[in-house]
């Protein structure tokens, strides 16, 4: 897999002019690009559709979360778009996902990835909504299960790549959001994110892929953004 396609640009745009206009100005250095629910919603499958048209990869962040019939038909009807990579909740358990990997199988350029603990969330989160484990044995305990469910990957903050890499082994995709780029991180921006780390050292800590939004999408040179980065991971 070339360097440029573990690059997942966020698309987290509320218009279609905007997300065309960052695909328009990453021409082919761009190709892949993360869709949620915001611009599928605003642009509808038509936008996938012509990414897809155009060669890229689109990672379709649908956080599926659902009975397994409805999850199965969305995962198809991702397929059917040409999708190569569709979100899961790992919390809807080992049903959903295998309901889920079960109607990714006519569509073998479509992994479904589990989404383990969203990044943001801490310790104290996960105790508000009754759970008793910390992030690390939940974000563990959820990568296993859907490992057993027979999912192709995981999404998983930077810092906890390595550890899901020695549990999961050589085969499963990891997918990091909340990454930031160096030089914010050595600034203190703002993130939202509760662990964030830099692109190069989820790689190194085992990630398959990473994803990058705001840092790259706002800054006053998209492209410029994404050709360091690509130096960085190559
Ligand atoms: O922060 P950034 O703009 O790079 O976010 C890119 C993607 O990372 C978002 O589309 C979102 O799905 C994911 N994200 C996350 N946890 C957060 C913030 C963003 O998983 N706290």
């Amino acid at each position: 897999m070339t360097t440029a396609r573990r690059i997942i640009v966020a698309l987290d745009f509320d218009t279609v002019d905007d997300a065309e206009a960052i695909v328009d100005r990453l021409g082919d250095a761009g190709q892949s690009y993360k869709v949620g629910l915001e611009l599928l919603t605003v642009a509808g499958p038509a936008f996938v559709a012509r990414l897809v048209g155009g060669g890229k990869d689109v990672f379709l962040d649908l956080k599926l979360f659902e009975i397994p019939t409805s999850v199965a038909g969305a995962v198809r009807a991702a397929g059917r778009l040409g999708a190569t990579m569709v979100t899961v909740h790992a919390m809807g358990g080992s049903t959903v996902m295998e309901a889920a990997v079960r109607a990714a199988a006519d569509f073998p350029k479509l992994h479904v990835i589990a989404l383990t603990v969203v990044t943001s969330l801490t310790d104290a989160d996960l105790a508000a909504i009754g759970l008793s484990a910390t992030i690390e044995e939940q974000v563990t305990r959820l990568a296993r299960l859907a490992q057993h469910s027979g999912c192709h990957g995981v999404v998983a903050s930077p810092q906890d790549a390595a550890l899901l890499r020695a549990e999961l082994g050589p085969d499963m995709l990891i997918v990091t959001p909340g990454v930031m780029l160096q030089a914010e991180m050595s600034t203190g921006a703002a993130t939202e994110h509760a662990r964030p780390a830099p692109p190069a050292a989820a790689i190194r800590a085992g990630a398959t892929h990473i994803v990058i939004g705001r840092s790259l999408t706002r800054a006053p040179d998209p492209a410029a953004v994404l050709a360091h980065l690509g130096d960085e991971l190559g």
